[in-house]
């Protein structure tokens, strides 16, 4: 295991650009696969949970050439185009890859496994099992988890009320609805990321939306040419960072700004957070800015419903940032964070706690006393991208050295976070 080393940092500085998005990457590889012909991505994310889904795609007959790491040429072979898996298709810990995989296969006609690390084999997959089971699919799991058999079948159009709003759930069953024979429409419970309905629409399948819901009916899908902004997931840790971090202006070129995924944006800004949106424009169907930050004195914010939804993947670094503010910051509705890599609420406020932070878990979020001091000491990822990271930024703040026990799973998301930390001003060994 790899483990870092932060200590207390000076004013953060420079411009950088975060890696390609990690939705949009695996979104970009699933669809070009079942396009009719060749995709050209650039900006992919080689990550570790992208790369899982570049080989899943692999194994399923679909031929992939790289330029380099990040530029990519997807040989789609249309809907009916994939190959039977001569081996277990294995998702390692990304949940990405086995829920939209899962939706892709119900309606092939052959078999196939879904595996992965045992993180992903903790993960609820009901959820996403229950709907393609009432399209026709037959699969099998342990007791609601993976390993999952996906048994093809032909498959028939639902309405579907989602229980909770994950686009994975959304994703597969829109996935799987261009294999039924009649119209699929899902009802959302909220504004979970939108980025398969666009590129959906961008590759011309017939795609509807109607507020939170959508409906999408048997279509053949023409080939993406499409270059991925910035993942704003991870933007959110330098974000973070440089508001904390007394003295800081950092720009971050290029970012996705979806407004399904920036809640943090509207949170940081309540709390009082200096975050300017320059140069926006559109990118193919996908808007995008400059990020200019400049530290700020943040105060305590209350966070609940839709605005959760919109900023799912950011509560561990938004509690580094809670810690910062003056006040009691509350978050609400977010029992999801439950069942994500780790069960981000224990974890995040075991974590915290080491470093003297005063954070309390709730049955549905957290509670956060601020401003509180934070001081070094030796902590634990849980093998979670998320929370690594977050540690990594509350170590800018602290006294002392903070000890990060493994960093490498920060490698599931964002590959070269250190030296993109340490290249604005950030101490770590
Ligand atoms: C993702 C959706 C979210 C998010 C995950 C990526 C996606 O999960 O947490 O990191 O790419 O669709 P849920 O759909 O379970 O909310």
């Amino acid at each position: 295991m790899i483990s870092l080393s932060v200590s207390r940092s000076g004013p953060l500085s420079g411009e950088i650009r975060v890696p390609g998005d990690k939705s949009i990457s695996h979104r970009a590889l699933f669809l070009g696969a079942i396009a009719d012909g060749k995709s050209e991505i650039t900006g992919f994310l080689p990550c570790n949970d992208c790369l899982a889904t570049l080989t899943c795609i692999r194994t399923l007959g679909i031929e992939v050439g790289r330029h380099d790491e990040t530029s990519l040429v997807v040989h789609g072979k249309g809907r009916h185009g994939l190959l039977p898996p001569d081996a277990p298709l294995n998702c390692t810990r990304s949940g990405t890859t086995m829920r939209l995989l899962t939706g892709t296969l119900a309606g092939q006609p052959f078999d196939s496994v879904l595996t992965g690390d045992p993180q992903l084999l903790r993960r609820p997959m009901g959820r996403v099992v229950d709907p393609l089971v009432h399209m026709g699919a037959r699969i099998e799991t342990e007791d609601g988890h993976a390993p999952l058999t996906v048994h093809g079948r032909d498959l028939h159009g639902i309405t579907y009320e989602m229980p909770v709003a994950s686009a994975q759930v959304k994703s597969a069953i829109l996935l799987a609805g261009l294999y039924a024979n009649s119209s699929t429409t899902v009802h959302q419970t909220g504004p979970a990321r939108d980025h398969t309905e666009r590129m959906l629409s961008a590759m011309g399948a017939k795609i509807a939306t109607d507020g939170c819901s959508l409906t999408v009916s048997h279509s053949e899908l023409s080939p993406l040419s499409i270059s991925i902004p910035g993942d704003f997931s991870s933007a959110a840790f330098p974000i973070v960072a440089a508001t904390i971090v007394r003295g800081s202006n950092i720009t971050l070129r290029e970012v996705g700004i979806n407004p399904t995924r920036t809640g943090l944006l509207a949170v940081l800004s309540a709390m009082g957070a200096s975050v300017a949106v320059e140069g926006f424009r559109n990118a193919g169907n996908e808007p995008v800015a400059d990020l200019r930050v400049q530290s700020a004195n943040l105060h305590a914010v209350e966070i609940d419903g839709d605005t959760v939804v919109r900023m799912i993947d950011e509560f561990p670094i938004l509690a580094v940032a809670a810690t910062q503010a003056e006040g009691t910051t509350i978050v609400r509705d977010a029992a999801e964070l439950r069942v994500k890599e780790t069960d981000r609420i224990a974890t995040v406020a075991e974590e915290l706690r080491k470093l003297g932070a005063r954070i309390e878990p709730t049955p549905d979020g957290y509670v956060v006393q601020g401003l509180t001091p934070l001081h070094g000491a030796a902590v634990s990822s849980h093998g979670d991208h998320r929370l690594a990271m977050a540690l990594a930024v509350a170590g800018l703040v602290a006294d002392g050295t903070t000890q990060i026990d493994d960093i490498g799973c920060a490698n599931d998301s964002f590959p070269g976070f250190a030296g993109l930390m340490r290249a604005i001003g950030g101490q770590y060994d």
